[in-house]
């Protein structure tokens, strides 16, 4: 048996030579140490043995055991470091390749506009109030002074639920009754909110109107609100959204919430006010309906309108954006055709 011994133990030596990789390596591990392996297998069958040889042969077998542990130990050091070494030959990166590429996402063009409204109007000193799309019939209009059955609600086309008197918002504007109601402290309190989101309206899409828009509406009510006010707060806006030169006028208008009740137009950034295709050569572009909030709308808020009064107004952020950019036709904002909206 001692002889066998010998014999195992040299030919483990000599494979393990020849062993070039972790797994070959881990092969011969259990060929010659294993559970199963040949020097264990030699050790167990140690008492077949006449007993004055167990001794010695126990001796020499330990001695096999411990010498193939360290050439093992040996070989894994030098097998990692040429596996590495290989690694590293095969990952080698070549510079040459060209890169793949990374497609980006990006923000729409109606979310860039918002963000720099936010900006401006948080400046100023304006809060983002949000109001819900989801309306009731009361609040889009009876509320703002838009009685049932008055010629005035032809003004907004309404997408109905089928649930009565539900509706998408037309505008903006039933906003302010929730703002005022919310954060007024019951008529107490003064409010500069401006109020974002999408408008919803039962009309033919055409390349200047949709059926979905954003608003921006904005309203501050305080004890001495005046029209100026009005006006100079929209006058420094558009210096700070169309650059310092800007300049507003104001057309007299209607709207059944406000009154007075105005548009506002900015003098067209693009010519000058000399006229060119963006001002349809009038000069002016229009960016706002406004006025003096209605005393019927502050008291529906809960303010008295014999000591309060306040202003509000809506933008259309599509709008803004298609002068800004000479976008000519509205229907790109939610048609998501990349080759639009990846250029902004
Ligand atoms: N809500 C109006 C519209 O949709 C705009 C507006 C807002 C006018 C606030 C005056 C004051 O046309």
């Amino acid at each position: 048996m001692l002889q066998e011994l010998e014999t195992i133990y040299k030919e483990a030596l000599e494979a393990i030579a020849s062993v070039r990789d972790s797994e070959a390596l881990r092969a011969w591990e259990r060929t010659y140490l294993g559970e199963k392996g040949s020097v264990y297998g030699m050790l167990r069958s140690i008492g077949k043995l006449p007993k004055e040889e167990r001794a010695d042969f126990g001796k020499r077998a330990n001695e096999v055991k411990e010498a193939l542990l360290a050439a093992m130990t040996e070989r894994e050091k030098l097998v990692s470091a040429a596996e590495l070494a290989r690694d590293l030959e095969e990952g080698q990166i070549d510079v040459t390749l060209p890169g793949r590429p990374h497609p980006t996402g990006g923000l729409h063009p109606s979310t860039h506009t918002l963000r720099e409204l936010y900006r401006i109007w948080g400046d100023m000193g304006f809060q983002v109030y949000r109001s819900r799309d989801v309306e009731d019939d009361e609040t889009n209009f009876t509320l703002l002074n838009i009685p049932e059955h008055h010629p005035a609600r032809d003004m907004w086309d309404t997408f109905h639920t089928t649930t009565p008197g539900v509706i998408l918002r037309t505008h903006t504007s039933p906003g302010q009754i929730h703002a005022m109601r919310e954060l007024g402290d019951e008529g107490n309190e003064p409010i500069r909110v401006i109020l974002p989101g999408m408008c919803y309206r039962y009309e033919q899409v055409t390349a200047r109107s949709e059926m979905q828009f954003h608003q921006l509406e904005g309203l501050a009510v305080g004890r001495n609100i005046r029209m100026s006010d009005l006006r100079g707060t929209i006058t420094e806006f558009a210096r700070r959204f169309y650059g310092p030169k800007a300049k507003i006028r104001f057309r007299s208008s209607y709207f059944p919430f406000t009154e007075p009740s105005v548009e506002v137009d900015v003098e067209c950034f693009l010519c000058g006010g000399e006229g060119c295709r963006v001002c349809k050569y009038s000069g002016w572009i229009e960016i706002a309906g406004a006025g003096m909030v209605h005393p019927t709308v502050l008291q529906n808020g809960g303010y008295d309108p014999t000591q309060w009064s306040g202003f509000a107004f809506g933008m259309g952020p599509e709008r803004m954006t298609m002068n800004k950019h000479d976008i000519r036709d509205i229907r790109y904002f939610w048609n998501n055709d990349l080759r639009f909206l990846e250029q902004f």
